[in-house]
């Protein structure tokens, strides 16, 4: 069995994974509510919350996948990217109970892990693919080849899609996550009404841009009067989340179509996105692409799905992981 433990960002997350990877046996998450008085994550208060909740998590996750610690035979753990402090807590977390057994430690890479969920949604998937990861800290294009490698196709130049997301609620007087906001709030709006810059739609790079849509929104906000755009929200959201839906599709299908890819993953948590999973469904019919869109709780931080990746990661036996630390790029 392995045991997977993640805590790069503001979820604490430990998972048993059957030994080939492919079936999580529980998958533990405890999501911290003490950000949402700030309106975003605050990495101090995250790295002391992940230190509290660790022992609780880990337990949970044994519990509910009905073994002991004598039954672990690997442990997996994020080592980056993300919040350095937080990174530091599930780190050092899985080399005290890897050491402890002299079990050996497979370092992971989050978006790595981001792009595994789509093997425990799809086990018998095989590479070739193309793979979107589109959260609150990161999206980018990946091109997964034959032999499993990974190779960066383009990622965002400054926000992330989630982060666009989360800054525009935040504009909009709308809670955090956005994400979810955003769409609740677009259900009853006109998304024709108003016009948002898609970034770099025209660029014939993968790249993601989002900056000029937020400073559109902002600028909208500001040319209305006192008490105008509390009735305009739905429209607003309706069109902001358009614009973020529409450049990751364009750029995703545009990756599929360069690398003549026969499928394509999406994951992360604003995969999460209705509007993002129903366009794509549509395109990539038409395209003759298969879709793999992995259930919202291995899209969102969980540590299943590190499980998943640590079966194509190098395993370092002990004790030579005692040098292993978090980075947070
Ligand atoms: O992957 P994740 O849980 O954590 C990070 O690694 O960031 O992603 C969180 C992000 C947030 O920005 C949130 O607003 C967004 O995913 N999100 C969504 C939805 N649910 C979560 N975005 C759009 N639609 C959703 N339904
Ligand atoms: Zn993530």
């Amino acid at each position: 069995m392995i045991l997977a433990i993640e805590t790069s960002c503001d979820d604490t997350c430990a998972a048993v994974l059957a030994p080939d990877g492919l079936t999580a046996l529980s998958n533990v998450v405890h999501t911290q509510t003490e950000h949402l008085r700030y309106g975003g994550v605050v990495p101090e208060v995250a790295s002391r919350a992940h230190l509290e909740r660790m022992d609780g998590v880990v337990a949970a996750a044994l519990a509910e996948a009905g073994v002991g610690f004598g039954d672990i035979e690997r442990v997996a753990v994020t080592v980056r990217p993300g919040l350095i402090g937080a990174l530091l807590v599930g780190v050092s977390a899985a080399k005290g109970i890897a050491y402890a057994r002299r079990l050996p430690l497979v370092p992971v890479n989050h978006l790595e892990g981001h792009v595994a969920a789509a093997y425990l949604a799809r086990p018998d998937l095989e590479p070739p693919f193309v793979a979107l990861i589109a959260s609150g800290g990161h999206t980018a294009l990946y091109h997964v080849a034959r032999d499993r490698s990974m190779e960066l196709l383009g990622e965002t130049l400054d926000d992330a899609a989630g982060e666009a997301l989360d800054k525009g609620a935040r504009m909009l007087g709308l809670g955090f996550p956005g994400g979810p906001a955003i769409s609740k709030a677009a259900r009853t709006g006109d998304v024709a009404k108003y016009s948002f810059p898609v970034g770099l739609k025209d660029k014939k790079n993968l790249d993601f841009s989002f900056s000029g849509l937020k400073t559109s929104l902002l600028y909208k906000l500001k040319k209305m009067e006192p008490g105008e755009a509390r009735g305009e929200v739905p429209d607003l959201a309706a069109g902001y989340e358009a614009a973020v839906v529409e450049a990751l599709v364009r750029k995703l299908l545009r990756a599929a179509e360069a690398r003549r890819a026969p499928s394509v993953v999406v994951a992360g948590g604003v995969a999460a996105n209705a509007l993002l999973r129903r366009t794509l469904e549509e395109k990539c019919h038409r395209r003759g692409l298969d879709l793999i869109v992995p259930p919202p709780e291995l899209c969102t931080d969980n540590a299943a799905m590190i499980g998943a990746a640590a079966v194509r990661s190098r395993v370092l036996d002990f004790p030579d992981y005692l040098s292993v630390t978090a980075r947070s790029v």
